[in-house]
């Protein structure tokens, strides 16, 4: 921002002209003039000693001079100004005035007129080679200098998948970002972030902001059949976070647990972090197979599901399959964990409800998400409790990050109860129906004879399953070196793949986007 004013030369850009129309040439000096607000630097971490023989300004130069070889300041990091860096080092301005004309002098940094001092961008580049992910720090035969936990290794890997690693066509859990009512939602954000109430500027409650858990409590109630008050919500960042919470409340290292398979990897990573061992049951058109799962594990600790929407098949569990993984959680005292990630978007029936809702026993902890029903980057998501848990979950939550940012909360507060939410989530509905179809009838008309589609009826992906004699992992490979991101069935299993076939997301192209994708993949499948 411009603006006028008279002022001493710490961080303010003097590029406009003096009172005299030339160019400040002294920037210690005071002048009138145009100026525009530059950010401070950062004070680095230099020690100085003022009983030490060694000169300060010497310890400044020598600090600033390693820090600069150490890359701990960066090529183009500006410096802070020298009155400021004085008045916070609580020395005179001369030391700090000889260090930083030496350091000039010798080229470790360059002065930029009426912008400050910045560590010189002409420095060579002297970055550590970098250790790939997952190599061994060390070469081998040597003993290794650091343990670290074994956890941690169940989801280290090598880097991220191929097809995850760009944005486009077909890439799993894109939502239409570019159509959300951002105007309405940065008015609210304006309100809020105008008038801050001080109540929610402090700690708050380790469940969430209780106007939102009122929200929340009230749509869930409503719109997807869910038996709960405000107080067994707790508000968290994501499903993710919900997983990682119920793991370290009903897990014990060894616990066994239920998966789906295929399934959701966040999950299983999330369970396996907490030290469970995961027992994968099949699934088939009806969801997860029940009586497979009392076969193979009657004794398990929990079972971890998608009724709404199997994720990745894409079948809804079935009525007795409900009734039936009920009927086994209360006589066996197992939990269900029911994460009902997309179900807002079901397009030729109305939502199915929720498991929760059936629940007489409370065995079921629900799992909901604002990520793809608005958007990822949003962070928000909630659990619903049974009663006789809600103390545990807030004391493992505190002793995790205490309680969840109030901000947003606020401000979605305000986009549910004033009917916002409802009608975005109504227009996404038809949008995302719209490309769905595109995408069928496209995989029928390109690709009909290679790929079967299921799983169309609900959320923003389906699976294309492949004929025999293709891999999916070969073709998705291929497909990503096309910048097209088909993430193939396989790597939805925890054991051995029964099937091969390719999971599309298309919450987030448009229709023209979705035609042009498949007929690229025609030409990477042939
Ligand atoms: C099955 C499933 N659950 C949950 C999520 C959402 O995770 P989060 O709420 O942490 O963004 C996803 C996102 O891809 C998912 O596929």
């Amino acid at each position: 921002m411009i603006d006028r004013v008279s002022f001493t030369s710490d961080n303010l850009d003097l590029k406009a002209v003096s009172g005299n129309g030339q160019s400040p040439c002294n920037s210690h000096d005071h002048y009138d003039v145009a100026v525009k607000r530059v950010p401070p630097g950062i004070f680095p971490a230099i020690p100085v000693d003022r009983r030490s023989e060694r000169p300060l300004y010497r310890q400044l130069y020598d600090g600033y001079r390693e820090a600069i070889l150490d890359r701990r300041l960066r090529p183009g990091q500006r410096l802070p100004s020298t009155r400021a860096l004085a008045t916070e080092l609580r020395i005179s301005r001369l030391p700090v005035l000889q260090a930083f004309d030496q350091l000039l002098a010798e080229g470790y940094c360059e002065s930029r007129v009426g912008a400050g001092t910045f560590v010189s961008s002409s420095l060579p580049d002297q970055r550590p080679t970098p250790v790939a992910r997952g190599a061994p720090a060390e070469p081998p035969g040597r003993p290794r200098r650091r343990t670290v936990s074994r956890r941690s290794s169940l989801v280290l890997r090598a880097g991220p998948d191929p097809w995850l690693a760009g944005r486009g066509a077909f890439r799993m859990s894109q939502a239409a970002v570019d159509l959300f009512p951002f105007r309405i939602w940065s008015g609210l954000v304006a309100r809020h972030g105008r008038d801050p109430r001080v109540a929610l500027l402090h700690y708050g409650s380790a469940m969430g902001h209780r106007p939102f858990r009122e929200a929340v409590a009230a749509y869930l109630r409503t719109a997807r059949a869910v038996r709960c008050e405000a107080d067994q919500i707790m508000v968290v960042s994501g499903s993710q976070q919900a997983l990682d919470l119920t793991a370290r409340v009903l897990l014990d290292p060894g616990s066994r647990v239920w998966v789906e398979e295929p399934g959701y990897g966040g999950a299983r990573d999330a369970l396996a972090m907490a030290g469970a061992r995961l027992v994968p049951v099949p699934v088939d058109d009806e969801g997860l197979d029940v009586a497979a799962g009392i076969a193979l594990c009657p004794r398990a600790r929990a079972a971890y599901v998608t009724p709404s929407h199997q994720y990745p098949l894409g079948a809804t569990l079935s009525a007795s399959r409900r009734l039936q993984l009920l009927d086994w959680a209360e006589r066996s005292g197992a939990f269900l964990i029911e994460d009902d990630y997309d179900s807002e978007y079901r397009y030729d029936s109305p939502p199915v409800a929720a498991l929760q809702g059936l629940d007489r026993a409370s065995r079921v902890i629900y799992i909901g998400t604002f990520s793809k029903v608005l958007y990822p980057a949003l962070r928000l998501g909630y659990l619903v409790i049974p009663e006789d848990l809600v103390d545990r979950f807030a004391a493992v939550r505190d002793a995790l990050d205490i309680f969840p940012p109030t901000f947003h909360q606020s401000v979605l507060t305000d986009f549910l109860t004033e009917g916002h939410f409802t009608r975005h989530v109504r227009r996404m509905r038809l949008l995302y129906r719209e490309r769905r179809e595109a995408l069928v009838n496209a995989l029928g008309k390109e690709l009909g004879d290679t790929l079967t589609v299921r799983g169309g009826e609900a959320g923003m992906h389906l699976v294309a399953t492949l004929a025999e004699g293709h891999r999916d992992r070969q073709i998705s490979l291929r497909a990503a070196r096309k910048r097209l991101w088909a993430m193939p069935l396989s790597s939805c299993y925890l054991g051995e793949p029964t099937l091969q076939g390719l999971v599309l997301g298309y919450g987030g192209t448009d229709v023209a986007g979705i035609r042009d994708g498949v007929r690229r993949l025609r030409a990477v499948i042939r």
